[in-house]
């Protein structure tokens, strides 16, 4: 799909990989609105790559709705969807106190899991009925974004790689689902990728992770993650799949 004039929907795209990826969407000629918690934050960037700021909270429907809306309104019904917004969280099943507190695992859940679900659900509605793009039948993509996590949860992650292996999952009964209306679904699994939510890692727990990755040995770069977007959007084969990018990291159990 040729992402010019295209009007395309970030969540997360605040901070982080999400803000990459809506600054490279926007650098490629699409019309971005981006969407995320953080309303200040999201104002800045949308500013900064002259798209729409729509401050929503994946987990609410009407919020995402009024976001989607606000972008349809200014570029017209998405056809492009990256969901990046997320949130990391560690607390083990069994912990000092007692069991994990089943609010907080709900709360990972609803945001990383739901908040996707939520998202793309209801952007794919409004593609329903779009004229294909091109020859190839191409409505639309959405990529979601799991993690490595769900493949190989370490100690303290049984909230995150709960709610990522959720997304993981349904990667493939939503393309087998979305495919009739000439609409991809992908997910992207990052290692670990140099952002504000594993920056924050103490050094030697960085170093430690870094031990483990294959090649190369340093975290990755936001702009890498959106240069995977870029491609899965200009390839139209891609598609029911998730692609690890890791730099071949496997999580040991802790
Ligand atoms: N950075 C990594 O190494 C890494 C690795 C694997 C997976 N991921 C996943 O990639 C995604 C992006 O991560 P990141 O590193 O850019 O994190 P980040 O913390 O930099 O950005 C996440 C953004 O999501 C927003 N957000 C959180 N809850 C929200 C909600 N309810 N509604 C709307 N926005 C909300 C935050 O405000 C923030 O701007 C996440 O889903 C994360 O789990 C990241």
């Amino acid at each position: 799909m040729d992402v010019k004039d295209v009007a395309a929907v970030v969540t997360g795209g605040a901070s982080g990989l999400g803000q990459a990826t809506a600054r490279r969407l926007a650098k490629d000629g699409a019309k971005v609105t981006v969407l995320d918690m953080n309303a200040d934050k999201l104002a800045e960037v949308a500013g900064e790559i002259g798209g729409l700021a729509a401050p929503c909270d994946v987990t609410d429907p009407d919020s995402v709705r009024a976001a989607l809306d606000a972008g349809k309104e200014a570029h017209g019904p998405a056809r492009i969807v990256v969901n990046c917004a997320g949130v990391v969280h560690g607390g083990r099943v069994v912990g000092k106190n007692g069991p994990m507190d089943l609010a907080a695992f709900n709360r990972v859940v609803a945001i990383n899991l739901s908040g996707t679900f939520n998202v793309m659900s209801q952007a794919a509605w409004d593609m329903k009925g779009l004229e294909p793009m091109n020859d190839a039948g191409e409505v639309g993509v959405v990529i979601n974004t799991t993690s490595v996590a769900a493949f190989e949860g370490q100690f303290g992650q049984c909230a995150y790689a709960a709610s990522k292996g959720g997304v993981a999952a349904l990667t493939l009964p939503a393309t087998r689902e979305l495919c009739g209306m000439g609409v991809r679904v992908m997910c992207i699994a990052p290692g670990i990728f140099h952002t504000p939510m594993f920056g924050a890692l103490p050094q030697e727990v960085m170093d430690g992770l870094l031990a483990k990755t294959i090649f190369p040995k340093r975290l990755g770069n936001a702009e890498e993650y959106a240069d995977l977007v870029a491609a899965i959007v200009g390839n139209p084969m891609l598609n029911g799949e998730v692609i690890r990018l890791d730099g071949g990291i496997r999580l040991e159990p802790r």
